[in-house]
Order: C-alpha cells, then structure tokens, then sequence
C-alpha cells in the first residue's frame, strides 16, 4: 500500500493531482515531457461543454511542480467561467510551461510544445499569456491549426493585451459608478501594479481620463520608461497595499488578495486584469464583501483578449471585438447589483452567471 511507504507529512502528495486544492473536476490534465528541448509543460482542460478549451500558455519559472500544477489548475477553471460569463462558444483551458522564458524558451522548444497541442486534435487552443509573444504563437502555428494569438500577417488578430486593458477599464468604470455614484476616473487615486502589455495600456487609458495614476512593477527600466512616457508616479514606499487609493489594479500576477494583504488594503474599489486576484475565492470575496471593498471579478472584466482570440475563429471584425469589450461595462454592473441584492460575494454573482449557461448548455448537448 501506498501509505506504508509515505511518511505522515507527506500524506498529501499521495493524490497529487486529483487531491489538489485547485481540482475542480477538470476533464484533462496532461503532462507534456521532450528530454531533447527540455521541454517540460502541463496543459489543463478544465470543462469543454460550451465549446474547445481556449486559454494562453504561460511560461514561468515555478518554484516547484505543484506550483506549476496548482496555477494550470486555476488558470484553466478561470478560463471556463470567463468565456461562459462573456457569452462565448468556449471552454476553458490553460497551459504552463516550467521555466525562464527568458533564457529556457527556444522555437524547438515552442513547436515542441505546438505537437501536445496538436496531439489533442482540438480539444484544447492555445494561446498568449505571461512569457509569450506573438512571435511564440506563429511558431506553434507551424505544427497545429490549434492556436490563436498568431499575428495578423498569418491571420491573426494581433495582440490581445489593448482589448484586455480596454475592457479592464470598462469594468473599472462600472466598479467606481457602483460604489462613487459616478464612472468618471478624473482625480481618482489609482495603483497599478504590473505595467507590463496590459498594465501600460490601461495606464494610457486612465491618464486620458485625468486620473492620478501611480505604478509598481519589479522592473525599473519598465517603470522609468512608462513614467516618461506618461507622467505617472512610481511608487516608491514598501507597502503598497496599505497605501490610501481609491482604485488598486492588480495587472501582475494572481492571487494578491490574500491572508497577509486583505486586512491592509485601504482600496475602496479593485479592478485589473491578473488572473485569480482572490488568493482563496470564497473566503476572500467574503471579506471584502465585510470590508465594503467592491471587488470588480477578474474573469469578467480582463476577458477582452479572450474576445480578440475568439474572433480569429469565428471571423468577426474590429468592431464586434470593440462591442462585445465595451459590453463589460454593463455585465460588471449588473453583477456588481446582483451581489448586493442576493448578499452574496460578486465572484460568486459572476460565477453563478456563468455556470447557469454552462449547466443549460449540458443539458441541451445530452438531448
Ligand atoms: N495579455 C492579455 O491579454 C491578458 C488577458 C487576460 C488576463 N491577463 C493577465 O493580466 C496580467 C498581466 O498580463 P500581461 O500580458 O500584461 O503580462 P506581462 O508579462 O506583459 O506583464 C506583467 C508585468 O508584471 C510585472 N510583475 C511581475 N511580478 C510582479 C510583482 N510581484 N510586482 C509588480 N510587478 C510584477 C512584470 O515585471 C511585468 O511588467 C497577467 O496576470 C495575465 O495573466 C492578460
């Protein structure tokens, strides 16, 4: 037996993937090997009922596999609620592929990664996310037809992150209308943490409507460039969650809002495009609920790019990609009342929403 071998501390590791925290009965969790690139990726289909799994590959230097494994397992099940939220024929699912993208990505290594993809006939598209470009996708473009994000020479519809940061700001509107009786952003204090492609296009976007805009980022060169070019402020204390601001825009990296952060934030209103901003969902969503603070649902609001990727494959143009983000405005609101109404967290109002087309969907599909 199993457990006669493991010591009692590592108990856990017995059921390594469907025992994890973040299992949400994904379909498909596939592990991808390539000893001569050195390829090492996990890809997670997490529920295909509305349509093929569509999510980015992120390629990160995790600290570990579980790491790598918990993140594929999140990211993918936030794809699943983001499509269904915004309406589309989709399914969720994500990749990750451990290691520097700086030194470690190669296009042996891409294309490599471009056959699991293909491997899986469709089931699961691929996509840009942290660690890719645009470039990255045309490399797998040349093994599988099961890829978006490619660039617009090769038929693609270009870079998402503009669409994303255009509809994180349409969520952000709706969030300062909810809670200041007003979308307009002029004089508002906003944090943007994260000023990579999505955070410098919403900084250009809140610079425009007059807000005081400070930003944070790991990178200084990043920071001095976009302080330039804007005339933003970088922030330069410790703490920036314990900082006064009316609007903090998570634009980094996920699960932010967490045990060490929540109590501190001084934010009335939190909107950006990280995935999985809630370290844990439900007791998170919960304590911002008792703490006033109006938490715009990341999967609502930075499914801008998801809507570019979509058009490559259904043919819709520029202008269909620009209603359907703008629409944003109007679901966060909507959500946003609908939590207050029923008392309930707005991750969970929006994932209600998106679950209940999922739920009719399955039920069509069996007839
Ligand atoms: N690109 C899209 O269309 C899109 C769509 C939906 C969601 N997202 C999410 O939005 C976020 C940003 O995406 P992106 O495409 O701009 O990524 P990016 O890699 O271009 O930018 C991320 C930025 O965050 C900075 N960063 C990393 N760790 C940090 C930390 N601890 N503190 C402060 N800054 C830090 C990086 O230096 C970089 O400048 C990601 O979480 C991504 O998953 C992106």
């Amino acid at each position: 037996m199993v457990t006669d071998v493991i010591n009692a501390n590592e108990l856990h590791k017995a059921d390594p993937v469907f025992g994890q925290l973040s299992f949400d009965n994904h379909e498909q969790v596939v592990f991808c090997n390539d000893k001569d690139t050195g390829l090492k990726a996990i890809i997670g289909i997490h529920n295909t009922v509305l349509g093929p799994a569509l999510g980015g590959t992120r390629m990160w230097n995790y600290t570990n596999e579980w790491e790598a494994l918990n993140d594929v397992l999140r990211l993918s099940r936030g794809m699943t609620y983001k499509s269904a939220i915004t309406g589309l024929n989709l399914g969720g699912g994500k990749a990750v592929i451990i290691g520097d993208a700086k030194t470690q990505k190669t296009p042996e290594l891409m294309k490599k990664f471009g056959e699991f993809v293909h491997s899986l006939s469709g089931r699961y598209i691929t996509a840009e996310d942290v660690g890719m470009e645009t470039a990255d996708m045309d490399l797998v473009r040349q093994v599988t037809p099961y890829v978006t994000g490619i660039s617009e020479e090769l038929g693609g519809a270009g870079n998402p992150s503009p669409i994303t940061a255009y509809g994180v700001f349409m969520g952000m509107k709706a969030a300062a209308k909810f809670k200041f009786g007003s979308d307009v952003l002029e004089d508002k204090t906003v944090f943007v943490q994260g000023i990579g492609n999505v955070g410098e296009a919403l900084v250009e976007h809140l610079v425009d409507e007059g807000a005081k805009v400070t930003i944070a980022d790991i990178n200084q060169e990043r920071l001095e460039a976009i302080r330039k070019k804007y005339g933003v402020t970088i922030y330069g204390g410790s703490d920036l969650y314990s900082e006064d601001m009316d609007i903090y825009a998570p634009c980094a990296l996920g699960a932010t809002i967490n045990d060490d952060t929540i109590y501190k934030l001084k934010a009335k209103v939190i909107a950006g495009a990280a995935n999985n901003q809630l370290a844990v969902e439900e007791k998170h969503g919960k304590i911002l609920q008792e703490r006033d603070i109006v938490y715009a649902p990341d999967f609502l609001i930075n499914a801008g790019g998801i809507i570019n990727v979509y058009a490559e494959l259904e043919g819709y143009d520029r202008k269909e990609i620009m209603r359907k983000t703008e629409n944003i405005y109007n679901t966060t609101l909507e959500i946003l009342s609908n939590a207050k109404t029923h008392n309930i967290t707005t991750n969970h109002a929006a994932l209600n929403i998106a679950q209940n087309r999922i739920d009719i969907r399955k039920k069509e599909n069996k007839r």
